[in-house]
């Protein structure tokens, strides 16, 4: 039986209790449901929240010192240290020490697409959703080492259902059910400027998810560290799911982690530009740490060397590995928050206090959320390692113009003409020198320049306006 009143009590000694203002009107079924999301809030956590980052607006600390971060490349390093990484990297992957990790539970507002966006039809030819990219870039790695990759999907509780629909209607991508496995991040409130949390409708708080950070505690509290540790997995492969073109595995970056001890590292790129929405990789007071783009003093962002180069350069692409033990300190007290939140301002409807539902045209709310890359000043080590953005980074983040659909879709098509290139075998290019074909690869085909160099018929013809896809048994398609 619910307590009403001691809910109503609690409620009251933190200056909510307009959130049963309207309990009495409802059925029994929305009366529990609203009980239960009152109940998952930490009232008391949520208090301090309200005062260090609603009330006060919370004063950005960036250090003393801010420092370019030191990254390593295949360039940079010599060939016996990079081939070496990647080997430890492969004997990691074959022993079963890694798992896959894609973040999933955004809304995904920019893009404006309606449903979970790892459903996106995101590839040229094909037309292959992104889950199934991935998918099946995590079979194709598994079966190379003649076994199976854990993966784990983290949603959240907006797109949970439709996620796990996805994938069982398309047979998990051919992954044993067993092998993916589902965590749903938590949410937080959005709460008015003076500090009230919003009802979304009468009998529903205003809740969105808690930000990519949320996954820290979602591994803890959904058993997917026990899970991981069950299974003797020891690296976790991190990625986000807009990008097509991500390494969800990648031998070299976990090799080099490995290696070096270290608890938490970061895939970086150049920016092309001191604007672009990347977060910085800095070192601050001597710690790694990622300066979000929006945060970066404009004149940190555009001061360059001497030579010219921007002098913080080094563009994260949400591309992480962790070690499991790290994440297990983490949050090995349950209590305790172990990221900080983001303040973001935004237009959030709501019920008012007569129960009409108001659509604010200016910001209204505050939304929190946590970042993983967070996590990374609390490692005592880290391996920045700087990629290539033509082979690992074009993602489908906006509507139009950059990181769109269409220039995801036109990298994907060239990083493929560039690899059957190498391959010896010529693509048709048009005036602007831009592949003049829609040519697909599949992982299931090959997954890196040399796979595909191993596997290809040098004599296949590619002709102007083909579109050619390259699957599991080969070439599908052109040649018209
Ligand atoms: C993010 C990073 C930025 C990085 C860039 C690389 C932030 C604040 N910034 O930007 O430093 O350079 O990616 O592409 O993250 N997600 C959840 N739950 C949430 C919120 C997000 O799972 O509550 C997932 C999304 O589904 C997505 C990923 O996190 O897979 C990134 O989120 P998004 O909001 O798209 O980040 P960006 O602002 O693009």
């Amino acid at each position: 039986m619910t307590d009403v009143a001691a809910i109503r009590k609690q409620l009251d000694s933190h200056g909510q209790s307009h959130l049963l203002g309207f309990y009495d009107q409802l059925d029994v079924s929305q009366q529990a449901a609203l009980v239960e999301q009152i109940e998952g809030i930490d009232f008391d956590q949520l208090d301090e929240l309200i005062s260090d980052y609603i009330l006060k607006r919370p004063q950005l600390q960036i250090g003393e010192r801010i420092e370019p971060a030191p990254v390593v490349s295949a360039r940079s390093s010599g060939p016996v240290e990079i081939e070496g990484a990647r080997r430890r990297g492969r004997e990691l992957i074959a022993a079963g020490k890694v798992a896959a990790f894609v973040v999933a539970g955004g809304q995904g507002t920019r893009l404006g697409y309606k449903g979970p966006k790892g459903c996106l039809e995101a590839t040229p030819v094909a037309h292959k959703s992104l889950f199934q990219v991935f998918a099946e870039q995590i079979f194709a790695t598994g079966r190379g080492v003649g076994g199976s990759i854990p993966w784990y999907v983290m949603t959240s509780p907006e797109n949970d259902t439709a996620v796990r629909a996805f994938f069982r209607a398309h047979h998990y991508f051919g992954l044993p059910e067993q092998d993916v496995f589902f965590l749903v991040q938590g949410t937080m409130p959005a709460i008015s400027f003076n500090g009230k949390v919003l009802l979304e409708s009468k009998d529903q708080l205003a809740l969105s998810p808690n930000g990519h950070g949320g996954c820290i505690s979602a591994l803890h509290s959904s058993g997917a560290l026990d899970d991981m540790a069950s299974r003797d997995v020891e690296l976790i492969s991190y990625f986000h799911v807009d990008n097509p073109l991500v390494r969800c595995i990648d031998p070299l970056f976990l090799g080099l982690h490995d290696l070096q001890a270290a608890q938490m590292s970061a895939k970086s790129l150049p920016k092309r530009d001191p604007f672009e929405p990347l977060g910085n990789l800095c070192l601050v007071d001597g710690k790694v740490t990622v300066i979000e783009y929006s945060d970066m003093p404009q004149e940190v962002a555009t001061g360059t060397t001497e030579d010219g180069h921007l002098h913080f350069s080094a563009g994260s692409i949400g591309v992480h590995v962790l070690s499991r033990s790290f994440v297990q300190q983490l949050t090995a007290d349950d209590r305790r928050r172990c990221l900080p939140y983001h303040r973001a301002d935004k237009c959030v409807p709501f019920v008012d206090e007569r129960g009409e539902v108001i659509n604010p045209a200016e910001p209204n709310a505050v939304k929190l959320e946590m970042f993983v890359f967070d996590a990374l000043p609390l490692a005592d080590k880290t391996v920045l390692l700087e990629t290539e953005r033509s082979e690992e980074f074009s993602p489908i983040k906006n509507t139009s113009g950059q990181d769109s659909l269409p220039t995801s879709l036109h990298d994907q098509i060239r990083r493929a003409a560039t690899w059957l290139e190498a391959a010896g075998v010529s693509v048709p290019r048009d005036a602007d020198g831009q592949a003049a074909a829609a040519i697909e690869i599949s992982p299931l085909f090959a997954s890196t320049p040399e796979q595909l160099a191993q596997k290809i018929d040098r004599e296949m013809v590619i002709a102007t306006g083909d579109s050619v896809y390259l699957g599991e048994r080969g070439q599908v398609g052109g040649n018209r």
